[in-house]
């Protein structure tokens, strides 16, 4: 139930099904996969002529704006429109009750419906109404001139306040959603017995505001009865459902283009009632509408890391082996979503081996901006929980914080049905490798300076529940008798390079240079349909579809040339724009002189993504290395430098692999050290950090500069022909403890409060007893 919540494709990934066909050979060494090629639209993004969706300018197009409402929690008695309407330029406005806008919104459990325009706003910032006009300042002038009266209600902007019994209820059945069941394996109980020690921690961690560089919106124009809308978003096959679902047109009227894009991290997974806005002032008008979020509308609106509170009991014998794990998780989504725990326990469940495991999850509402699926959703959060008491842990035992780790790593799925085995696991070997290229041990054993600068490392382990990708998945790969080649998939590039490794798929199986392979792509009217660019599963996804594509118009080529040449197929391959002899290199022919090639004009390869196989689990893993520096004097925590090793399976291009793995730490950097929701919870529930000032996001300047990638590549060929385990979220997982860890090794402090911020440390400092004798800090 609550994946369903962070994840809107097709539901779970399906495990258990057959391969339909053999896959084909698995990839040995390659010359073009996996090298460190620059992405091939840099020129396109670097000098701005790389058209983003919110770029998209059209002839004679309007500008739109939203109203939203300003309170916690209040009830719209009346929207009096009748001067914004009478106003210069404007051309439509919406609210609740015009004609075709009852459309139903967030559904959840026990019948709960709210609207597009709903008269009860649970939140700051639930839209009101709309205005299109011929200038977007026009429609902001007439969006000020909508008059509301609203009645103020009562309001809870806490989870201590919303559990009250007398709490005002953010919706009709109260703010509880039923709580899941909870996790259990073995029985904890007896663990707790069984085991030398035990401890047991609150940890608790920030509410993070999506922000991606590119704000929420979209450009929508009608032709007659066919929809096309230009958004900034992570799955135009996504946004073409949920719109052509929300005004009941047939799939095949609505195209959804989304060639660049400026950033998603799950916030734009879905369509959002901009989507749907947009095109009901498009159709009203007859003119193309643009309707794109203001940064402090998506702070309030475009979803959020729900902050969580977590305490873990882990019980262990002398050794280091885990005997007991429990946990209980609160946290909430906001005043719409359900899913305030989603996706917390997943490593607590299943990192480690440990056969008594419990897990307890509630989610409450609260009159604040609902959850979206962000980077990794729960897993951080449980990883900053989990990887802080295996620290603590070891500090207690006096072992070295990596060799309770790896006293304890599974090869097998515990929380999947049967206990399947991965398909690959190097967890150990990211531990290991990872420790030795950091200089783990020298680094520990460093003796602490005369300062009030204490320096520390510390270390890491995470995995991703997503991993391995699943159907369904299209590519179709042309090739022009010139030599040159096409490649078609409905995937979303949202950054992370898809286009790019694409066409090195393409190149490797075809020996066509990459310059000559064109990338078509996002766009449902021209491309093949592919699920959201998320769950870290667009490479494992889509690169067993485009490798299957390829091979097909290989297939093809050496059939026609083997006919031509009369030799067996088997004896020719490609090279450059040759077929030739494997055995006799005078035998061959150009590609332009294979007859059959010339009368069909152009040959196409379709590839699909095959299951995986069943009773198989796949999942990446990663373990993180952090050096900091902690000023006693200020509480600021800098990171000195910081190392990943990461076990995604193959990687499709070790630079932008790189790239990803530096994109994540940095957003950890964010959740460890500075960002954090804050609502004005004693005065009036308003989000007091809507924008990129009072919201701190780390900068380049908050990283280091001295990152280190480690690929640990256990060659898994077991689940698909490319054997890519995926690395986006990944990457952001372990990072967050591994510098709460650090600050540990540095100065004893245990900080289970994230972010970690100066005033936090500075408390901490001030509290700290002496430190117990035997603590192996270096300070
Ligand atoms: Mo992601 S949170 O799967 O975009």
């Amino acid at each position: 139930m609550e994946d369903k919540e962070l994840y809107f494709w097709n539901g779970p990934l399906p495990e258990t099904q057959a391969p339909a066909t053999p896959t084909p050979e698995p990839w040995g060494e390659t010359k073009v996969v996996g090298k460190p090629i620059v992405r091939i639209d840099a020129y396109d993004r670097v000098s701005g002529s790389a058209i983003y969706p919110s770029d998209v300018m059209l002839p004679d197009m309007l500008h739109a704006a939203v109203l939203w409402c300003p309170h916690a929690h209040a009830l719209v008695k009346k929207v009096d429109t009748a001067a914004a309407e009478k106003m210069p330029g404007v051309r439509a406005v919406l609210k609740d009750g015009v004609v075709g806008t009852n459309i139903p919104w967030f559904a959840g459990r026990g019948g709960f419906t709210s609207r597009l325009f709903d008269a009860h706003c649970r939140y700051e910032g639930d839209e009101v109404a709309v205005v299109a006009a011929d200038t977007i300042y026009q429609a902001w002038d007439a969006v000020r001139a909508i008059k509301v009266e609203y009645e103020v209600l009562p309001r809870v902007t806490t989870i201590e306040d919303a559990v009250k019994p007398d709490a005002p209820p953010v919706r009709d059945g109260g703010n509880k959603p039923a709580a899941p069941q909870p996790y259990q394996r073995g029985n904890v109980e007896e663990g707790f017995k069984a085991a030398d020690v035990v401890l047991e921690q609150t940890f608790t961690t920030p509410c993070e505001l999506h922000n991606p560089m590119e704000l929420h919106g979209c450009v929508a124009k009608w032709d007659g009865p066919r929809l096309t809308i230009w958004e900034s978003t992570q799955g135009v096959y996504a946004i073409q459902a949920g719109v052509a679902a929300a005004l009941k047109l047939p799939l095949a009227n609505v195209r959804v283009i989304g060639h660049y894009m400026g950033g998603g991290f799950g916030s734009k997974l879905e369509h959002g009632k901009y989507s749907v806005m947009a095109s009901l002032l498009a159709r009203k008008t007859g003119r193309a509408v643009r309707l794109f979020l203001t940064r402090e509308q998506v702070c309030m609106s475009m979803g959020n890391r729900p902050a969580n509170t977590i305490t873990l009991k882990v019980g262990a014998k002398k050794d280091g082996t885990l005997v007991a794990l429990q946990s209980r998780t609160i946290g909430s989504g906001g005043a719409y979503s359900e899913g305030g725990t989603g996706g917390v326990d997943y490593v607590i469940r299943e990192l480690y081996t440990c056969p008594n495991v419990r897990c307890e999850n509630s989610s409450v509402f609260i009159n604040a901006g609902p959850q979206r699926a962000f980077r990794a959703p729960g897993h951080p959060q449980g990883a900053w929980a989990l990887e802080g008491a295996l620290d603590a842990l070891a500090a207690k035992l006096g072992m070295d914080p990596i060799a309770v780790r790896l006293k304890n790593i599974s090869l097998v799925s515990q929380t999947r049905t049967g206990n399947p085995p991965y398909t690959s696991t190097g967890f150990a070997d990211c531990l290991k490798n990872g420790a030795a290229a950091f200089g783990w041990a020298e680094a520990r054993a460093r003796k602490p300076l005369p300062s009030h600068i204490k320096r520390g490392v510390g270390v890491s382990g995470g995995m991703w529940q997503g991993g391995g990708g699943s159907p369904p998945a299209t590519a179709i790969v042309k090739l022009f008798p010139d030599g040159s080649a096409n490649l078609n998939m409905g995937a979303s590039d949202i950054g992370c390079g898809t286009k790019t490794w694409g066409a090195q798929i393409v190149a490797e199986e075809l020996g066509v240079p990459m310059d000559r392979i064109s990338v078509e792509h996002a766009d449902t009217g021209t491309t093949q349909f592919a699920t959201p660019s998320g769950g870290s599963k667009t490479v494992p996804t889509e690169s067993p579809a485009i490798r299957s594509a390829a091979l097909e118009v290989k297939d093809q080529l050496l059939g026609m040339a083997a006919e031509q040449l009369k030799l067996p197929a088997a004896d020719l391959e490609l090279r450059g724009n040759e077929v030739v002899s494997k055995t006799d290199a005078t035998k061959k022919v150009a590609l332009g002189q294979i007859q059959a090639f010339g009368r069909r004009g152009l040959l196409i390869g379709i590839g699909y993504r095959l299951p995986n196989p069943p009773g198989k689990a796949v999942n990446p893993f990663g373990a993180q290395f952090a050096e900091v520096e902690v000023n006693t004097k200020t509480g600021e925590i800098t990171v000195l430098r910081f190392l990943a090793a990461h076990d995604s399976g193959r990687i499709m291009n070790a630079k932008m692999f790189q790239n990803q793995v530096f994109g994540g730490i940095t957003m950890g950097i964010g959740f460890a050290l500075t960002e954090d929701r804050v609502m004005d919870d004693k005065q009036l529930g308003k989000l007091l950090t809507a924008n990129l000032h009072d919201y701190k996001m780390p900068t380049a300047l908050d990283a280091p500069a001295d990152k280190t990638v480690v690929v640990v590549d256990p060659h898994d060929n077991a689940f698909s022909n490319t054997g890519a385990k995926g690395v986006g979220e990944p990457a952001t997982i372990p990072t967050a403890p591994a510098i709460a860890n650090a600050v540990f090794q540095a100065t004893g402090l245990r900080l289970t409060d994230a972010p970690m911020s100066p005033a936090r440390v500075l408390r901490a400092l001030a509290a700290q007893k002496p430190a117990p004798a035997g603590q192996k800090g270096v300070a």
